[in-house]
């Protein structure tokens, strides 16, 4: 009998344990990523429960071969959160991981949902190289996830380039499961370039908060993020938000500056929400001026200089002159929702010499008629449709193909180096 009773003790005892191990073991564990959910209609991303890391990404600005910025929510604020990286997987295993960084908390700017922000700048990252890395607020952990870093020295590599990803969950939601699809398939795209209109609302955390969640989607099912190039739309105005969320690219107030990538690729991303002229003319210059010998120059930013639907914005008066006479290759515009791409531009007429001005908002904002009787379109193209734009960077051509919400190739441009 008494024999019985221990036995039956060490059954109890024994399941105790194994419950016990199993509630710590859920509470520890990374959030799942599965494939199935993600793609349900029903999609909520990430619990934001105590310091449990959600609506993670990963954010370029200056020089993506050596630093990017690690950020995720929490809704609490920890008392600590750090990122554990390395060069090789480790499973999440944190004793593992040879490096760590620590991240600024702090909340957003916001009364009503108490979020809070966690940014890790990781520094001296080697060029072309795969990271692994966990999230970590006050032992809470995310999954293992990874990036890879922008190559140095005359590179070839692809990137991703879409605007207004505002005011239509659904299209959203579609378009960042293209974006997840074609980084699956094609794993030489290295990031995505915005050109802003995140949100309908740029100083309503609602807002922000569904966008986060759905960038979720972007993450492949092996946990690869697409870091992500920010530039401000009008949606986003001057709010706190934005910079809160990205991590403030650029100076506070300013928001421009230039991504370089490799040697001879050069971005720079405007903020058409400023004075388009003095100090952000005088950057676009100094930039455009010293960089004269890298072979490809794009620019990135919201108001379009040559819009499909609206208005010019100022660019076409401050920015579109230096662009010609530094000989820009390509202008990415947003704001119009609707997809296009003009003829070659130099002093407002078609030139073959000139500019050539794609783009327009494809994210998931529901798409306008454009107005394709402009004398700009005359050998370009304007469309209807979600779209993101696929940027082949080679040694030899620039390509960019319009891609839609159904992974058609709806336009493509092919550019060649110019002689500056
Ligand atoms: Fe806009």
């Amino acid at each position: 009998m008494k024999r019985l009773n221990d036995t039956r003790v060490a059954l109890i005892t024994g399941g105790v344990v194994i419950v016990l191990a199993a509630v710590i073991g859920a509470w520890m564990a990374p959030p799942a990523l599965e494939a199935d959910e993600r793609d349900s209609a029903t999609f909520t991303g990430t619990r934001l429960v105590g310091t449990l890391p959600a609506q993670w990404r990963v954010i370029w600005t200056e020089d993506p071969a050596h630093e990017a910025t690690l950020s995720w929510t929490t809704a609490g604020l920890p008392d600590s959160s750090v990122v554990y990286y390395d060069t090789e997987a480790r499973g999440g295993e944190l004793a593992m991981y040879r490096h760590k960084a620590e991240a600024a908390t702090g909340r957003y700017t916001d009364k009503d949902w108490k979020l809070h922000y966690n940014h890790a700048l990781l520094t001296d990252l080697k060029p072309a190289t795969t990271y692994w890395f966990v999230m970590v607020s006050d032992g809470r952990l995310s999954r293992e996830f990874h990036f890879v870093t922008a190559p140095e020295g005359d590179a070839e590599f692809k990137l991703l380039y879409g605007g207004d990803s505002r005011s239509d969950r659904g299209g959203r939601q579609t378009m960042n499961r293209r974006m997840r699809a074609l980084l699956e398939e094609d794993p030489e795209i290295l990031a995505l370039v915005h050109g802003g209109d995140y949100v309908s609302d740029g100083d309503d955390m609602d807002d922000w908060v569904e966008w986060l969640t759905d960038h979720e989607l972007t993450v492949t099912s092996d946990g690869r993020m697409l870091p992500l190039v920010p530039a401000r739309g009008n949606h986003e105005a001057d709010g706190e938000q934005y910079d809160e969320i990205f991590n403030t690219p650029g100076d506070k107030g300013g928001n421009f500056y230039a991504t370089t990538i490799g040697d001879e690729f050069l971005l720079i991303n405007l903020n058409t929400n400023i004075s388009h002229g003095g100090n952000q003319a005088d950057f676009l210059e100094t930039v455009l001026r010293d960089n004269k010998g890298a072979r490809w120059q794009l620019a990135n930013y919201h108001r379009p200089a040559y819009p499909a639907v609206k208005k010019p914005g100022s660019a076409l008066e401050h920015w579109v002159p230096l662009f010609e006479k530094y000989d820009l290759d390509v202008a990415l515009e947003s704001d119009g929702h609707t997809l296009k791409r003009t003829c070659a531009i130099r002093g407002g007429k078609p030139d073959a010499t000139g500019v050539v001005y794609v783009g327009e908002g494809g994210l998931g904002v529901k798409q306008r008629t454009p107005d394709d009787e402009r004398w700009y379109f005359e050998g370009g193209v304007t469309a209807s449709t979600l779209h993101v734009q696929k940027l082949t960077v080679k040694k030899d051509s620039l390509l960019i193909e319009s891609i839609t919400d159904e992974g058609a190739v709806k336009d493509t441009w092919t550019g060649k180096p110019r002689k500056r």
